[in-house]
């Protein structure tokens, strides 16, 4: 039998952090659907927020509050900024090197809603990608690969493990305690910015078991993404560009951003999308990113991954401006937990980073937040379940499996058609007419010989219509016509 003290499934920040905060003396394994690096943290781009100081908390709280409409957990708001001094310095004092000037000291860089420059940032434009391999060199506990969970064992209010596919093949892992770290939503949209592993599976057993999700309806989709590639995971344009100085133009090179909110360009991403969104409908006219401001060296020193990444699908940067538009970025709420990642009724449950809803974003993530957010609750959880007692209870016997049944051979018409009807219906702009159509649809394929990850899949996605169904006004991320 395999038995675990600490289970983590998803080995992005939130997995791998929480993984660095528990002693090597625990057993503990940390598992991912495919590659380690497969994961939303390896695409972040922009930054990690910090708060500059002490007296800089008040105002990081604020922005965070005002980007999600005051609908934010305050003192969840108050922990991640008050601790992101804490593990700020931990993660620079166990020798995670961010960019500095010519005299060492860090770089700040400012996202769209941000009072000031607090955001730090690594490699120019991959931090996610830099945080992300510093943290797998630093992970002490074993990692597993190509461990798909399909179910949550739970009985009597308590979380035993998991079932899962590894290699292919059924196994049950079982542990006292088992940590939810498996991100957001990503592939039930069309146009998304995620990793192919953000599949959403794990909020959909949730739903099965009758597990609360918070906030489901306030999706964020961000404002500057290259959509026009045939590959799932669209190409990000990081808000770090806007924070910079780069503006959003229409064809004949106005910034009609200014007419949605004086903010412009630096406004919030649930404002700037859905300006974006309204002019390209109005107009049917693209929408560009402009960097032409921009002195060359200093542009390619500091975004060399962008300017990289579009060299080879023919852009030159600074000269050349790119068509965006808003795509799926971001998943606001998540598996309801409190502020130590515990989720209520189920002992030994935890949930952390983008897969968990503490209440820290309100209705609209402030951007960068989220590297933040994974390292601060991620810490908190690993103490948490350190300080905890113990108590011993045997494993029931766990019957029920779907091994095989994961999947079908009609799954991948049906989660096409899923994608597509989560971008039209539940995306930037959504009608009540539209949120009905595809709560039918969704019923209609959820009755369909489906397999097992599909079904999750379906879960997830009708608690995403339901909870946008019931917010009947606009707020944040959450905007009905
Ligand atoms: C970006 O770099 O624009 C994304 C950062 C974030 O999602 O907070």
């Amino acid at each position: 039998m395999k038995k675990y003290d600490v289970l983590i499934i998803g080995a992005g920040i939130a997995g791998l952090y929480a993984a660095m905060n528990l002693p090597k003396e625990k057993k503990v394994l940390v598992v991912c659907k495919d590659i380690p690096w497969e994961c939303n943290t390896f695409y972040a781009q922009g930054g990690m927020v910090t708060a500059l100081n002490e007296s800089d908390i008040p105002s990081h709280v604020e922005d965070t509050m005002a980007a999600g409409s005051y609908h934010n957990d305050e003192k969840a708001v108050e922990i991640l900024s008050k601790m992101s001094l804490e593990t700020t310095a931990d993660i620079l004092k166990r020798g995670m090197e961010f960019d500095v000037d010519e005299e060492g000291e860090l770089l700040y860089t400012k996202e769209a809603a941000h009072s000031t420059e607090r955001i730090i940032h690594a490699g120019g434009d991959a931090t996610g990608r830099y945080m992300h391999y510093f943290m797998m060199v630093q992970n002490e506990h074993q990692l597993q690969r190509n461990t798909l969970v399909y179910d949550l064992l739970i009985q009597n209010g308590k979380c035993f493990g998991v079932k899962a596919l590894v290699n292919y093949r059924a196994e049950t892992i079982y542990a006292d305690d088992v940590i939810i770290a498996s991100g957001g939503v990503g592939s039930l949209y069309e146009y998304n910015t995620n990793s192919r592993t953000v599949s959403a599976d794990i909020h959909g057993i949730c739903v099965e078991k009758g597990i609360e999700l918070c906030d489901m309806e306030m999706m964020q989709f961000h404002p500057t993404v290259f959509v026009k590639t045939p590959f799932a995971r669209k190409l990000l344009l990081t808000e770090a560009l806007r924070g910079e100085g780069a503006h959003i133009v229409s064809e004949d090179g106005k910034r009609f951003l200014f007419d949605y909110d004086e903010r412009g360009e630096l406004a919030s991403r649930d404002i700037v999308s859905r300006a974006i969104f309204d002019y390209k409908r109005k107009t049917g006219e693209e929408v560009y990113l402009d960097f032409s401001m921009f002195e060359e060296a200093w542009f390619l020193k500091r975004f060399p991954n962008i300017s990289r990444t579009f060299e080879a699908i023919g852009y030159k940067f600074p000269q050349d401006r790119v068509p965006i538009s808003p795509a799926f970025h971001y998943a606001v709420g998540g598996i309801k937990c409190d502020v130590d990642g515990c989720v209520e009724g189920i002992d030994g449950l935890y949930v952390v980073g983008e897969a968990s809803s503490t209440g820290v974003h309100g209705a609209n993530r402030l951007a960068s937040n989220s590297l933040l957010e994974g390292v601060v609750f991620a810490k908190r959880v690993a103490q948490h379940i350190l300080t905890k007692e113990s108590i011993e209870i045997s494993i029931p016997k766990f019957d029920k499996d779907y091994k095989n049944i994961v999947h079908h051979e009609n799954d991948e018409v049906y989660k096409k058609r899923l994608r597509k009807i989560m971008w039209d219906d539940m995306g930037v702009i959504r009608t009540k007419k539209g949120l009905l159509e595809a709560k039918n649809e969704i019923f209609d394929m959820k009755n369909r010989d489906i397999g097992r990850l599909l079904e999750l899949r379906l879960n997830t996605a009708s608690a995403i219509v339901e909870a946008a169904l019931k917010r009947k006004e606009s707020l944040g991320a959450h905007y009905i016509e």
